[in-house]
């Protein structure tokens, strides 16, 4: 079809013009030439920001799965879906084809069925970076039910809540994994989370790194031995266009962590057609993106849009920095790979490491390569374009979010001209604005704000589970019918989009979304914590680290401080997980608030940041004198 590769930047234009002058028509066509459904849908959109109301393809029928696997099968049966790269570079590669992953799909579906899952079911998976996790997702799609996978470096704490805020019913879970040199119990973090989880009925558990765990009866199986017995031959559910295909948290500015639904026809649609012109992926090239499944990136990039171009996509379980710093250069050489897409912050810490270690491989295989996460800073941006693409191959900076499904604004390779630190155009459909702090759009270029998009897209998410009221709140109430994005964006002279960074109390570290509230929730649980914030600083290699002001009922010093610093990131570490540590903690006599109460965090982010030349109007404050000392006793 003409409009499923977009060849260069005239044609760009044409199709994007298109697709917002018409966008009920371009997305048909989109959808009706690039799919199997079982019954096409009646109306392809309707939508309602003040609700929020949105549907795309209402009325049709289909299964992800049979997009996604089966319709391969005549024609790529034998072709690589997954290649699987362990964490040891001694244990060899898996090439998963598409008959292979087909059966093993359906056997995993039919334990699913077995166990009592049925369509609409909530299924949680902790599964490290292995192919049963694609397997697990792509087993409940086929059979209907929401799959909400947890990141498995999360904590119980953040695993139990998570469970249940979405009533899950079963958990697939792994013994354990690997991180380079070391291993992780993740069955003990199942078991401490589901002393909490009364609605889980049964576990299903992966061997990987056979341990020695405990296995509770009547509820935990492993996993293996279900699967042998299982029928390779599962019929897919049929599912409405708008059925709920996964669960997937994401931290809020405030309390706990968001279920953002994502919808069926819509999401395969778009993240289909974004993964194929974003990455300018081609029949029989090796595609590899380094997130993991546990975030939205890999869900919409590892497995949903890769799969549903018969791509073949690598999933990698190891970390970049095991045996040495040069593993992704070697992966990249072995297998390969065509389109490599990862985060600055692993940018950054390779490109500490030197160019030695990129030297000894090929990596002439390269043709595109991504970013996504966070901002990439200019010297980042500079390492890899220079190092890895060797000033050929065009560096895509995508901008996107849980919330967005796929990506929303980037170049697109070979055809827009690429600007370091600019994710420069909206992808096809997406209709970007820039907002003043009145609600005012602002037209025209050269002009910054707040970063919002006035038009649904199909991939959008459709709700928070079980909180509209949240979803309207968060995202359609700052700006009146438009989606709010959290963050600030600039658009230059022609008309390249920046994205400044968050405007609200999320702060991204190493490109993982953390919210600042539970956080404090965390340290404020330490008895000897009156009151605490967060704040993000610049960082070397995270980009942005976290930096947190810590108010002790009794001022203590010299060891009691130290014994509470390290109290305080144990605290974090369980609640939330260790990506939410704290880089500073700074013991202050009080933080700086409002006559109404609220603490003034944009003057302590200054603080953080060692720019106190322009802390703006304090006078206002309740306790303007702690100010000076918050500076006085900065780290
Ligand atoms: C937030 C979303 C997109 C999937 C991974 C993160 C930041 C993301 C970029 C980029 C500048 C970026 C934004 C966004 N972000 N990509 N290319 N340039 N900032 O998904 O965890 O939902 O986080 O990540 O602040 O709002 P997420």
């Amino acid at each position: 079809m003409s409009n499923y590769h977009i060849k260069h930047l005239e044609e760009y234009y044409q199709i994007y013009r298109k697709s917002i002058r018409e966008p009920e028509n371009f997305w048909e066509e989109v959808a009706e030439e690039h799919f199997v459904w079982r019954k096409k849908w009646d109306k392809v959109l309707s939508w309602d920001f003040s609700k929020p109301e949105i549907k795309w393809f209402e009325g049709a029928k289909l299964n992800i799965t049979e997009n996604c696997i089966d319709r391969h099968l005549v024609t790529r049966g034998n072709k690589t879906a997954i290649l699987f790269e362990p964490n040891n570079p001694d244990e060899p590669a898996e090439h998963i084809s598409y008959n292979e992953l087909h059966e093993r799909v359906n056997q995993m579906a039919n334990v699913l069925k077995d166990h009592g899952i049925k369509k609409g079911d909530r299924v949680c998976i902790y599964v490290p970076m292995i192919p049963e996790l694609a397997i697990s997702i792509l087993a409940c799609a086929r059979i209907g039910a929401i799959h909400s996978v947890v990141f498995a470096g999360f904590s119980s704490t953040a695993l139990s809540t998570r469970i249940n805020d979405s009533d899950c019913k079963m958990v697939i879970a792994a013994d354990g994994s690997y991180r380079g040199a070391k291993t992780i119990d993740l069955k003990g973090i199942v078991d401490e989370a589901l002393e909490s989880c009364p609605g889980v009925e049964s576990v299903l558990m992966v061997k990987r790194i056979n341990s020695d765990i405990k296995m509770k009866k009547g509820r935990d199986k492993w996993l293996q031995p279900l699967l042998d017995e299982a029928s390779t031959q599962c019929p897919a559910e049929i599912m409405d266009a708008e059925d709920p295909l996964f669960i997937l948290y994401t931290s809020g500015s405030t309390g706990k962590p968001k279920g953002m639904v994502h919808t069926t026809a819509g999401y395969m649609v778009y993240t289909a057609y974004s993964f194929k012109n974003a990455f300018q992926y081609r029949e029989n090239d090796v595609y590899w993106c380094t997130a993991d499944i546990g975030w939205i990136t890999g869900h919409s990039y590892i497995v949903y849009g890769p799969l549903a171009n018969g791509a073949t996509t690598v999933l990698f379980e190891g970390i970049p920095s095991y045996p040495d710093f040069g593993r992704f250069w070697d992966i990249i050489d072995k297998h390969k790979v065509n389109q490599f897409y990862t985060a600055p912050t692993a940018i950054r810490a390779l490109a500490k490491q030197g160019s030695e270690l990129v030297e000894k491989f090929d990596l002439s295989s390269i043709k595109v390569l991504g970013s996504v996460g966070e901002p990439i800073n200019e010297e980042a941006w500079h390492w890899y374009n220079d190092n890895i693409g060797k000033n050929k191959s065009p560096i895509i900076d995508t901008w996107w979010q849980t919330e967005t499904g796929a990506i929303m604004i980037t170049p697109i390779p070979y055809v827009t001209p690429t600007k370091p630190t600019y994710a420069t155009l909206p992808f096809i459909g997406v209709q970007p604005a820039i907002v003043n702090e009145a609600g005012e759009e602002l037209k025209g270029n050269q002009v910054e704000g707040r970063l919002c998009i006035k038009f649904p897209w199909p991939s959008m998410a459709r709700t928070i589970w079980r909180d509209h009221k949240r979803y309207k709140e968060t995202y359609f109430s700052t700006v009146k019918n438009m989606y709010f994005t959290g963050d600030g964006a600039l658009r230059d002279e022609v008309g390249y989009y920046r994205i400044t960074g968050r405007v609200d109390d999320v702060i991204i570290v190493s490109g993982h979304n953390l919210g600042t509230a539970p956080i404090e929730d965390a340290i404020n649980e330490h008895p000897a914590v009156a009151e605490s914030a967060i704040v993000g600083f610049p960082h070397e290699i995270k980009g942005t680290a976290l930096y947190g002001y810590v108010t002790l009922k009794d001022a203590g010093e010299g060891r009691i401080h130290d014994n509470v610093r390290k109290e305080i990131n144990q605290l974090i570490t369980e609640r939330i997980g260790p990506i939410a540590k704290l880089d500073k903690i700074q013991f202050t006599q009080g933080l700086p608030k409002t006559r109404s109460g609220k603490i003034m965090r944009r003057i302590l982010r200054k603080i953080a940041e060692r720019d106190t030349s322009n802390l703006g109007d304090i006078s206002t404050l309740l306790n303007p004198e702690c100010v000076q000392d918050i500076i006085d006793e900065a780290l």
